[in-house]
């Protein structure tokens, strides 16, 4: 099997992730090239010894990042860095001629994603992607099928969002992600954001106009050494958007994003309803798909267990089920194919499209700081 040799960039939550996808790329069944990894960077040395333990294909690791973009058997670069470091990482690594899987928000703000694109635009030959991995569910690209197959009629509305409650502790200290100066000013919505848009903005459901309450609740967090420290991120955004289906109609499409949202445990989830039937996903029920069945007037909602029937294919069985790690694998899988030049059914987040979720988020800053409707 070919291979493609990574090198990574940060070594926290996500690089981990990554790391773990590549140890199992024995899961797939599709022969597609293998990410080999090769060479980390990471200012943190304890974390050079799991990679070290962990990634027997490991030859080099670095403190600073510039030193893994000299190599030249790196072929490509996974960055997962705090979004303050989007921009330099990501535009150093473009003008070191390595293809990038970014992560979000690609940029910290409309800015800097816009200097990320200005280098991209001087390599158009590098493949460039932006990780997002909540629509390769089994299920939910069930429902994307059948948005292609414009089964749902005229749509009425859509709701995409992403919740998490560990913020309601407001013992849990402080970290980057949490503060503004390394987070940036969309707070929660650059955090989580990229995640409720991949498929709207995929399908070709654009926003227009959106009107942003954006919620502060938690102010001081504990920072870990006995003192408190300022939390000045956004714990919660509700976006109201004027979107357009494919016949051209408007129809709101509401997008929510919230650190602050109880009992909810990485809850992603993606509801469409339309005149003539509607759907809906989400990871806390991970392997049902729901859907409308109609008789005359009255709707029934149906739910089929989906199983482990990913868009590539896998060794699990279609009788077991499908989780979050089978989900990253996936998304890295699309990643990997794309980049190969094979056809894939529904291909990672684009550059392009995270410069309209910026103008998006931007807009919604303006929103919620004018109390009134912003274009996008
Ligand atoms: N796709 C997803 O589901 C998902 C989930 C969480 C986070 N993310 C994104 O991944 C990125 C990283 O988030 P995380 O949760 O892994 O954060 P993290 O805090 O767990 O890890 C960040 C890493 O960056 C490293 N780092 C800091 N400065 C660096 C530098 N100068 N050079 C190299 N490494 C440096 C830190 O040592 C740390 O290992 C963010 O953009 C975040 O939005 C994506």
């Amino acid at each position: 099997m070919k291979t493609v040799k990574f090198g990574v960039i940060g070594s926290g939550l996500m690089a981990r992730e990554f790391a773990s996808a590549a140890a199992r790329w024995c899961h797939l069944n599709a022969g597609i090239s293998r990410p080999e990894i090769v060479a980390l960077a990471s200012p943190n040395p304890a974390h050079h010894a799991w990679f070290g333990q962990n990634v027997p294909s490991l030859k080099h690791t670095f403190t600073d990042y510039r030193r893994l973009l000299e190599l030249d058997e790196v072929e490509a670069v996974y960055a997962a860095v705090p979004h303050v470091l989007h921009e330099q990482v990501y535009t150093d690594a473009l003008r070191a001629g390595k293809h990038l899987m970014g992560e979000k928000p690609f940029g910290m703000d409309k800015a800097q994603n816009g200097a990320i694109m200005a280098e991209l635009a001087k390599r158009p030959e590098l493949f460039v992607r932006c990780a997002s991995e909540f629509p390769y569910f089994p299920a939910m690209q069930i429902l994307i099928k059948w948005i292609t197959e414009k089964r749902f009629g005229r749509i009425l509305e859509i709701r995409s969002g992403f919740c998490h409650a560990s913020d309601l502790d407001v013992t849990k200290p402080i970290n980057w992600k949490r503060q503004a100066a390394a987070n940036g000013e969309y707070g929660c919505m650059g955090d989580l954001g990229i995640h409720t848009q991949h498929v709207p903005f995929r399908m070709g459901f654009r926003p227009e106009k959106v009107f942003a309450k954006l919620s502060k609740y938690v102010t001081e967090r504990p920072d870990g050494k006995g003192g408190m420290v300022p939390c000045d991120t956004w714990d919660n955004a509700v976006l109201i958007c004027d979107a357009k289906d494919q016949g051209g109609n408007p129809f709101p499409l509401y997008m929510e994003t919230k650190r602050m949202a109880p009992g909810c445990t990485d809850n992603w989830y993606f509801e469409i309803y339309g005149l003539e039937c509607s759907a809906k996903f989400t990871t806390q029920k991970p392997n049902v798909f729901s859907y409308t069945a109609s008789w005359g007037k009255e709707q029934a909602w149906a739910d089929i267990n989906i199983g482990y029937k990913p868009m590539v294919p896998a060794i699990t069985g279609p009788i077991f089920e499908f989780g979050f790690t089978d989900a990253i694998l996936q998304m890295w899988a699309a990643f990997m194919a794309e980049f190969e030049g094979k056809e894939v059914f529904f291909p990672c987040f684009t550059p392009q499209e995270t410069v309209l979720s910026h103008r998006v988020y931007t807009a919604a800053l303006e929103s919620h700081k004018l109390g009134s409707v912003a274009a996008v």
